[in-house]
């Protein structure tokens, strides 16, 4: 009789076993491995709280110059998530994001692949005006970046689409250039889950450069088909 050596694995992998209860290894009921339980969230709740949080955020020359916060506007569970860079005047007067000019053209961008604003849900990454309507600088899209992360978690899409630089820092980190980087499915991993986003131009930049949107269109399409792919259905 020869005798098996067992290799550390083994060593393990029998300790493992041992330790379970046998019936319930060997049982014929299949095990279910890829269900997994729905996370039950309070989305409502969990909103509040980030707004409280971002509303109380300490020593923010943002929060100085604002009238109020502009959190975010949309149904949450949507499976579209759109990212902007923060408020300007109009969003600052009223509260909600991408109401001005700017919002007026992202209506008709999402309206060009069947999409109804009311259906997406959209935010920005600062969620103040910032003075002179300036781009938030590195240090406030970091600070900010924690709760956009969070926000995302929350709302968990299936499809998040970031427009414009600032919401690309606030994601990706500085290292990356819009230009190269739109229109690419990324993979973005937010609290050890995988989001599937699109980086592409920013409506309020699409505004100054008329000629850069027949590359927002591709992004556009690419966004249509994707929704297609994945049989989203707005409710
Ligand atoms: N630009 C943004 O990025 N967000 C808004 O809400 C408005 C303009």
């Amino acid at each position: 009789m020869t005798k098996k050596i067992l290799n550390q694995n083994d060593i393990i992998n029998t300790e493992i076993i041992n330790s379970y209860d046998f019936d319930y290894i060997f049982s014929n009921n299949p095990i279910n491995r890829v269900k997994k339980e729905p996370l039950i969230v309070n989305k409502t709740e969990e909103l509040k709280k980030l707004e409280e949080k971002i509303q109380n955020i300490e020593d923010c020359k943002l929060k100085k110059n604002a009238t109020k916060i502009v959190f975010a506007e949309g149904n949450i569970d949507s499976p579209i998530m759109i990212v902007g860079e923060g408020p300007g005047q109009k969003e600052d007067e009223l509260g909600k994001p991408f109401v001005g000019d700017s919002g007026m053209l992202l209506n008709k961008m999402l309206t060009a692949i069947n999409i109804n604003r009311k259906n997406v849900y959209v935010t920005n990454v600062v969620n103040f005006r910032p003075p002179n309507d300036r781009k938030p600088d590195s240090n406030e899209i970091k600070k900010y970046s924690n709760f956009l992360k969070n926000h995302i978690s929350i709302i968990d899409p299936k499809i998040l689409v970031i427009m414009g630089s600032t919401a690309m820092e606030a994601l990706f980190g500085t290292k990356i250039k819009i230009s190269k980087e739109r229109g690419d499915w990324k993979e973005l991993i937010i609290n050890n889950k995988t989001y599937l986003a699109m980086i592409t131009f920013h409506p309020a930049y699409l505004l100054r450069q008329a000629d850069q949107k027949k590359y927002s269109w591709v992004d556009l399409k690419k966004i249509k088909k994707k929704v297609d792919e994945l049989k989203i259905n707005f409710r």
